[in-house]
């Protein structure tokens, strides 16, 4: 079998320019959804993720502030930084990118933002939200998966779902949003015993594990839906957690890049289109 390929830069692009549509009319009301990236340090990674996310400011009609802080910033100061932003009437999403420096509490920042300029749907706040099902803000990267399955029709229901990961980010909300959406879930992680039988039994699997080609063909149900969230670096070559050869097992697969990353950036952008709606109110 070869699966078919889930293009999530082709689905950004579409919903891209649906939210430029809805910005024009924001706009008419008055308000330009504005987006606030702060990145603390010189993480490369990082540093490309946020100009990524300028970009799309600009693709979706944002207006946008980039903070660039020194490696040496203290907490004192990140969190001044996020208390003006919060009484920012032109700011209506707040973005601080992970990981921070050592020395400063991450806890303590995604704290110190307010919870409805919360984008990244990190603060407590909204995480308990997402736990009993009544949220605004959904995260990124669960949000971009729900997407891409919607797209081509892969409903959750009934269906076993495996996701391998629990970080706060990814694995535990991704594991909330397809329970919301009534599938039975596993979230499996770096201590789970008989992983390759467990993913085996998955009709979706989201790999979320930091570790390249780690899913392997025989980890994989024949036609399953794999989705790759994965994002390392082999050689200097972008690449997923998720083996090539899985396409040749699995029913549908997501492109790294080209699948995931794209989305999560897209529904940042959806998330923030949402705060500023909700300030126009
Ligand atoms: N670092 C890696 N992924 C993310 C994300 O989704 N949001 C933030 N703020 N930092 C990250």
């Amino acid at each position: 079998m070869s699966a078919i390929l889930m293009d999530g830069k082709a689905l950004s692009a579409k919903v891209r320019g649906q939210i430029l549509e809805e910005t024009h009319q924001l706009e008419q009301r008055g308000v330009r959804p504005g987006l606030a990236v702060i990145l603390v340090g010189e993480d490369p990674a990082s540093q490309v993720y946020v100009r990524n996310k300028e970009k799309a400011c600009a693709e979706c009609g944002f207006y946008s502030e980039k903070y660039v802080l020194p490696t040496e910033t203290s907490e004192k100061e990140l969190l001044g930084l996020i208390a003006e932003l919060n009484q920012n009437e032109r700011i209506h999403g707040i973005l601080c990118q992970l990981p921070l420096p050592s020395h400063i509490s991450e806890q303590a920042v995604i704290a110190a933002i307010d919870p409805k300029k919360d984008v990244d749907a990190f603060h407590p706040v909204n995480v308990g939200r997402i736990l009993i099902g009544d949220y605004d803000f959904v995260p990124c990267t669960p949000a971009g998966v729900m997407e891409l399955l919607d797209e081509y029709n892969i409903d959750p229901k009934g269906k076993r779902c495996v996701v391998i990961g629990r970080s706060n980010i990814v694995g535990k909300p991704m594991g909330l949003l397809l329970l919301h959406r009534h599938g039975t879930v596993t979230i499996c992680h770096s201590r789970t015993e008989q992983l390759a039988d467990i993913c085996r039994e998955a009709d979706i699997l989201v790999a979320a594990v930091g570790r390249a080609g780690f899913v392997t063909p025989d980890m994989v149900k024949p036609g399953a839906a794999v989705i790759d969230v994965g994002m390392n670096r082999v050689d200097g070559k972008l690449c997923g957690d998720v083996d090539r050869a899985v396409a040749e097992v699995a029913g549908y697969f997501t492109p790294v890049p080209g699948g995931v990353g794209p989305m999560t950036i897209t529904m940042l952008m959806k998330n923030t289109l949402k705060a500023a709606r909700r300030a126009a109110h």
